[in-house]
């Protein structure tokens, strides 16, 4: 790219190589900085993190552990507040070995999974940012397992919600597993609970009342023995903890005493994330995916409209939007592949609104608490892993990340055209024996098209916009652009849009054996499908984020779990980026055009 001139909707640059480089790499023309990682200080009063002294204490005023989400949300001037998710935690990483005891360690890992909000200033060049002295920065704040959230809508109070420490069914303490998220219209980031159900023991038993419910959500009960230092972790004590997550949760970065929100209207499942947009009436929608193989995609739309004017009255008002509604899941249908394309239409099904239930035999809470057995009800389509789905503010089209399905061709997840490849396909193609990886192994890119170009629109159009893997191999498709000129790439993740329209893809376990990363992809024009790749990140790294700010200049990347490879241990760890230290840190960078 032109150096200091075009921006990252508009550079033409040379993809970067797939490599195993144990370092964040962009194209030429670009440089980055590490903005936050683990272990810096958030709040006021954070101690210098050092990780042989690691406390619940320090922990709850420093950066958590694997950052995800990243939003950006505009302070006065040059200055601005990011928002990250920390999704989960690597204890081989993050402890010495004999530095802790066991509880210890459970403690410690328990306050690094949350949130962060942390107050940003614009750096020399442009796109590039810092972080801002913690003086004047009265909003950051670290939300961790035991900030109290308000669930709302609804479920909340349901009897399924109580527990012996909140009879109300209406607060509950902390968030787990937050994955991707969105920034809404009026100025909260929305953050997906996923993989929830991992933190629960069994104890002396499962409650034999919620079988059918514990299985659908892949709630065994063999968890991370956090029940050891928290009795709500054991299943036997308290059924119903684990019905008190798997929400979309709602944080007012903006207001650092407000109580973080669940909202029970937009359902519960493995929420990969949530993105807003406006429909043409103004109200709002909401697109989400349930991460899991053969699971569903959703969206919510709200019952009143959102209102733009800048008063606090009008977001007073907005902050309720996501409290009423409507929430459907999707069923594909395909038009057959003599077309040479796979597509079709589709269908949102209504599941419930919040007065009334259109699932025979649930009600509107039975229907919000246990989602996945609602919409099993309906006949959606079984999707490979519905991850980030959001609309292109550019195109109105809708995006979906379908990550991978090892399953897919099985007989509970037969090929459809929505879903197309199978294990024997990709087998061929591969000329490699029928493994467990076998199926949908490289993921793709769903783009729905709303009917009338109206997100409350009950209908759509689809096609598979990118079917990923090694363009070597027929079976891929790049949105019709031609196969021998585009990067490889596999497991798309999250997705973001640049102000041109472009789409960024970042990938999660890119099964072609080089790092994951971020790319770049025209949805538009010649150059629809021409996918190339932007950036890598260190080895046993995924890409997170990403988010594009400051008039396309700065590119928004989290680093997960840098050095989760196989055999990985603090002292002999797969990765020691970013450098600073003998064992890695997960943190956020941000990539810009180099001066
Ligand atoms: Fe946390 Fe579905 O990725
Ligand atoms: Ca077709
Ligand atoms: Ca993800
Ligand atoms: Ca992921």
């Amino acid at each position: 790219g032109r150096p200091g001139g075009a921006t990252l909707a508009t550079a033409e640059f040379s993809p970067v190589a797939p490599n195993r480089r144990d370092a964040f790499t962009t194209a030429s023309g670009f440089d980055h900085d590490v903005v936050i990682r683990w272990g810096d200080p958030v709040v006021k009063g954070a101690p210098d993190f050092d990780v042989r002294r690691q406390s619940v204490e320090a922990a709850e005023k420093q950066f958590g552990y694997n950052c995800d989400y990243v939003g950006l949300l505009p302070l006065r001037r040059d200055e601005a507040l990011l928002v990250v998710n920390h999704e989960y935690t690597d204890e081989n990483l993050m402890f010495p070995a004999g530095a802790y005891s066991d509880d210890e360690v459970k403690r410690i890992a328990m306050t690094n999974h949350g949130m962060s909000v942390v107050r940003v200033r614009r750096g020399r060049t442009a796109g590039s940012w810092r972080r801002a002295g913690l003086g004047r920065a009265v909003e950051n704040r670290r939300i961790h397992i035991r900030t109290t959230f308000e669930l709302t809508g609804p479920a909340a109070g349901d009897v399924r919600l109580r527990t012996s420490a909140d009879p109300t069914g209406r607060q509950v303490l902390g968030t787990l597993n937050n994955c991707a998220g969105g920034t809404t219209p009026w100025g909260t980031v929305l953050s997906g609970e996923e993989n929830f159900n991992q933190y629960f023991d069994a104890g002396a038993g499962l409650n034999p009342a919620y079988a059918a419910e514990y299985q659908r959500y892949g709630i065994s009960g063999s968890g991370r023995g956090w029940s050891s230092v928290d009795p709500r972790f054991d299943l036997s004590k308290e059924p119903h903890e684990p019905h008190r997550f798997g929400w979309i949760v709602e944080v007012d970065p903006y207001d650092p005493g407000s109580t973080p929100r669940k909202h029970t209207m937009l359902g519960r499942f493995k929420h990969e994330g949530a993105n807003v947009s406006l429909a043409r009436d103004g109200r709002a929608v909401a697109y989400m995916g349930d991460d899991e193989r053969g699971d569903y995609l959703y969206k919510f739309v709200s019952a009143d409209r959102f209102d733009p004017k800048p008063t606090a009255r009008a977001r007073r008002h907005n902050l309720t939007l996501l409290s009423k509604g409507t929430l459907y899941v999707a069923r594909l249908t395909g038009d057959g592949a003599e077309d040479g394309e796979y597509d079709g239409t589709g269908t949102w099904i209504p599941l419930c609104s919040d007065s009334q239930s259109f699932v025979a035999g649930m009600s509107v809470a039975d229907v919000l608490l246990f989602t996945r057995l609602a919409a099993d009800k309906v006949a959606p389509t079984k999707m490979d892993r519905p991850e980030d789905v959001e609309a292109n503010p550019v195109n109105g089209k809708v995006y979906a990340a379908l990550t991978n399905n090892s399953r897919r061709g099985s007989a509970s997840m037969p090929v459809d055209e929505a879903n197309p490849l199978q294990a024997s396909q990709v087998r061929a193609s591969l000329g490699a024996p029928l493994t467990s990886a076998s199926g949908n192994r490289n993921g793709y890119v769903l783009e729905m098209t709303p009917a009338g170009g109206d997100h409350a629109a009950t209908e759509f159009g689809w096609s598979l916009f990118l079917v990923c893997g090694d363009p070597a191999s027929p079976e891929t498709w790049f949105g019709g652009f031609d196969r021998s000129k585009v990067s490889p790439i596999s497991c798309p993740d999250n997705v973001a849009f640049d102000s041109e329209g472009n789409l960024w893809i970042s990938t999660d376990g890119n099964v072609l054996g080089s790092n994951d990363g971020v790319f770049r992809v025209p949805v538009e024009g010649p150059s629809r499908g021409h996918v190339q790749q932007f950036c890598t990140v260190p080895k046993g790294a995924e890409a997170c984020g990403p988010l594009i700010t400051d008039g396309d200049r700065a590119l928004w990347v989290a680093v997960q779990h840098p050095g989760e490879i196989d055999g990985s241990t603090f002292e002999e760890p797969g990765s020691t980026w970013p450098h600073t230290d003998a064992f890695p840190r997960p943190s956020v960078v941000v990539a810009y055009p180099a001066r």
